[in-house]
């Protein structure tokens, strides 16, 4: 096994162990990941699948991942392809979900361009995907409560950036807190869109009645995020991986607090299983917040140990004149609601989740444009 493949098996027996109630609930039943072909889908898909192999006894569980699949089948999926419970739809989820989709139990709205460096470049396409989009799932439940088939469980991904760049007294924050957001500014096409799907889902869930929850995920990271998604982690482990220096196109201040993805996804499946209807639960840390500089930092440090890197960390100002515009200054949240009522327990601690990720990333440097 490479230190890759042994990063993703553990991991996967992490998040099978720490969701066996959840998994153990959706045994027998078919889910449903839209935008499964992306960073969280890798585990959100895995995950289920992996459960089916190492549970003896009960019904396995189908996943059918639909995707645009505009960049292609990614590598990890075509070879899951063999696995009888898992099914890939090609779908664009801004147009109504396909006949063919037959009745699903469970679904969950991934499917958005989440990194910035490309929502500004699709705006439009970002708004739609969590406008149109998230109404076609909503009425596609409707319609199947309508006819006697009601689905069990819907899981809207909203973001952390609907609280936008929040005042120095609501960090941490918490889901009560109502944002301080641009409508027009280069960012509100994924802010504002996310906003009003969470709307959406509210009036979905109390109007008709529907189990629809909402997840708020603050900066999660780890394997599966392409590196070249654009996002920091897989640019730092990119220019690691290359033996050049971590170049920040910021000055390095924006705090963040960063989520491994093994613990997020377990979160999620708690929040689709056992979150209330019409609820949003922020999904991420506590802490560590941490500057960028610091994460970059942190990055060199564990090239050294793991690969001998010898690079360093340089500054250079972005030629994109909006790189930095609305972006928050500090980004934490408060997790009580989803601890308490869900037992979600994030464990990585930033360190040991960002030496997972650059093992991952030293088996995984290949990738087409996120
Ligand atoms: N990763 C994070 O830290 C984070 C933070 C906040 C919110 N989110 C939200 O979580 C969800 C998943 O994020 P991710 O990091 O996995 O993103 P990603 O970009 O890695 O994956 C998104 C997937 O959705 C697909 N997709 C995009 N538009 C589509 C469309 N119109 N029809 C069908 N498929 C489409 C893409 O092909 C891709 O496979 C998104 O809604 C994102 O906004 C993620």
């Amino acid at each position: 096994m490479t230190p890759a493949e042994k990063i993703v098996s553990e991991d996967l027996h992490h998040i099978v162990n720490r969701g066996s109630d959840e998994f153990s609930r959706l045994s027998g039943r078919r889910v449903l990941i839209a935008g499964g072909a992306g960073f969280l889908g890798y585990y959100l898909a895995q995950a289920p699948l992996f459960w089916n192999k190492v549970t003896v006894g009960l019904p396995p569980i189908s996943v059918t991942v639909l995707d645009s699949f505009i960049r292609g089948v990614p590598s990890w999926l075509t070879a899951l392809e063999g696995d009888p419970n898992l099914h890939l739809l090609q779908h664009d989820i801004r147009n109504p979900l396909p006949v063919e989709l037959g009745d699903v139990d469970f679904l969950l709205h991934a499917a958005s361009i989440a990194s910035p460096l490309y929502y500004r470049k699709y705006p439009i396409e970002t708004m739609d995907a969590n406008v149109n989009g998230l109404r076609g799932m909503l009425e596609y439940c409707l319609a199947q409560k309508r006819a006697g088939k009601s689905v069990a469980g819907v899981l809207f991904y909203s973001s952390s950036e609907i609280y936008g760049d929040p005042t120095p007294e609501n960090i941490p924050t918490p889901e009560t807190y109502r944002g301080h957001v641009s409508c027009t500014g280069p960012r509100a096409c994924y802010d504002e869109s996310k906003r009003y799907g969470e709307t959406l889902c509210v009036n979905f869930a109390r109007q008709h009645d529907l189990p629809i929850k909402v997840a708020r995920p603050f900066n999660n990271y780890g394997p599966g995020l392409k590196i070249t998604d654009g996002r920091v982690i897989p640019d730092f482990a990119r220019s690691i991986l290359d033996g050049n220096d971590i170049v920040m196109l910021s000055d390095g201040s924006a705090r963040r607090t960063f989520c491994y993805v093994a613990d997020a996804v377990v979160g999620y499946y708690k929040i689709l299983m056992k979150g209330r209807p019409g609820e949003v639960y922020n999904v991420g840390v506590e802490g560590p917040e941490i500057s960028v500089s610091d994460l970059a930092a942190r990055a060199v440090t564990l090239g050294r140990e793991l690969f001998g890197y010898t690079g360093k960390v340089s500054r250079r100002e972005s030629s994109d004149k909006d790189y930095v515009v609305d972006n928050p200054f500090r980004r934490c949240p408060v997790i009580t609601k989803a601890r308490t009522e869900l037992g979600y327990d994030p464990q990585t601690r930033i360190d040991e989740g960002l030496r997972r990720s650059l093992l991952w990333y030293s088996g995984n440097r290949e990738a087409s444009e996120a």
